[in-house]
């Protein structure tokens, strides 16, 4: 069966998206569908140019004339966030089922209109949450949930990056309160999201936020993607926020620590995931992700144990143990979810409600970082499959 994907936004996610969808057919052969880059959408001339030569049949400026074409089966959604909104609800509009990058609005009030717009569609979606992809996450979740390390206590998740680090990296647009709460939806989103998935829904929190590098240089040249390097002299004001860290706790008491930065000197993807418990704990680090550090009550040390065919879809990649995964294979697996949602008609793992959720975390972080008193998560009413 062909399906015909459609990209919007074509900058760093957009190129993982239609990766994504390139190797369905012979990393997930059963599902038995072909998807075709029919389309990418992006406003800039040299980000259009290159969806040309990855093998795009055709390339638009404008969104609309993707969301208005009936030969359009699925949309990725992989624009700057401060454009979900309306594209989503576009989408929806359109009938076109989307997957969609996180945070996906931005802020909860936003995201609430797009997963309630999916549902009211009768739309199935998927979402950018690609660590909980990770095999060594996927190993850890069934540990966690299979009583090996007892009860769970505790959990630390933290995500410090140097992306932004130098006060010298470009003024783009994730530096504008038009893209959110900067690195509390940016980074912690995709903490939030494994602490969910990990551990249960984070119920109520305390957090705090700095702002440490108040002001960057412009970008020079059209479609400066996040990653722009050259600069003008000229500097604007940054917006939104460089550091969080919260003190939380889940629905059924577990305690949880979260903390992310995008200006840490030192770490340079340092996402690390610690789970507690009464007879053990285990411990997984971004920067080694094909190694799940596990320990049980009496041990003296870790053991680091290497993924292999079983943990979540290493299988799908690599035939034997010990070998690497790519960053990008965990969004074939994003892709693989989103359209065995799409055949079934079914929501499956990932969905738009998922990142409402997250979002609610987010939203929380920005109550309680201002009134600098414990705020509590409203639980979203959509179906949400963090849990499943
Ligand atoms: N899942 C992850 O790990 C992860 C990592 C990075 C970014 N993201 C998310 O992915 C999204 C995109 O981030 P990115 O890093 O790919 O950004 P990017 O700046 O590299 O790409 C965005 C692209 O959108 C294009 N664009 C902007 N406005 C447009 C419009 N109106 N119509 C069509 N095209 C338009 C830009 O020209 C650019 O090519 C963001 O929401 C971000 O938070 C997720």
């Amino acid at each position: 069966m062909m399906l015909n994907a459609a990209v919007i936004g074509y900058g760093w996610m957009g190129r993982l998206h239609a990766g994504g969808y390139r190797q369905l057919s012979w990393r997930y052969p059963e599902l038995g569908v072909d998807v075709r880059l029919a389309v990418a959408a992006d406003t800039a001339e040299p980000n259009r140019e290159a969806a040309k030569v990855a093998g795009f049949e055709r390339v638009v400026s404008d969104y609309r004339e993707v969301l208005a074409d009936p030969s359009i089966d699925v949309v990725s959604i992989a624009l700057p966030s401060f454009s979900h909104r309306e594209v989503a609800l576009a989408a929806a509009a359109a009938g076109k089922p989307f997957w969609i990058e996180k945070p996906m609005g931005l802020n909860a009030g936003q995201s609430r209109d797009i997963a309630e717009a999916a549902v009211s569609a009768g739309l199935v979606t998927g979402v950018g949450f690609n660590y909980r992809r990770q095999p060594a996450i996927a190993r850890a979740r069934q540990i966690v949930r299979s009583g090996e390390l007892g009860r769970i206590t505790n959990a630390r998740v933290w995500m410090l990056a140097d992306y932004a680090s130098s006060p010298g990296v470009a003024y783009t647009w994730r530096f504008s309160k038009d893209a959110g709460p900067g690195v509390v939806s940016d980074l912690l989103s995709h903490g939030t999201d494994l602490t969910h998935f990990l551990v249960g829904r984070i119920s109520e929190l305390s957090a705090q936020t700095g702002l440490f590098i108040p002001e960057r240089p412009l970008p020079l040249g059209e479609g400066a993607g996040a990653w722009s390097t050259e600069v003008s002299s000229e500097k604007k004001a940054v917006e939104n926020e460089d550091y969080v860290s919260v003190l939380g706790r889940t629905d059924s008491e577990v305690l949880v620590t979260l903390e992310a930065s995008r200006v840490a000197i030192g770490p340079r993807a340092e996402y690390i995931v610690e789970v507690y418990g009464t007879e053990g704990s285990l411990r997984w680090n971004f920067e080694r992700p094909m190694e799940l550090q596990l320990i049980h009550s009496g041990e003296r040390g870790y053991s680091t144990q290497l993924c292999a065919p079983g943990d979540g879809e290493y299988g799908r990649f690599q035939p034997g143990a010990g070998m690497q995964l790519s960053f990008d294979d965990p969004k074939t697996v994003e892709a693989a979810d989103f359209i065995r949602s799409v055949l079934s008609g079914q929501q499956l793992v990932g969905s738009a409600a998922d990142a409402w959720q997250a979002a609610e975390v987010s939203d929380a972080i920005v109550r309680s970082a201002s009134s600098r008193a414990w705020e509590a998560v409203p639980e979203v009413s959509g179906p949400v499959t963090y849990d499943a």
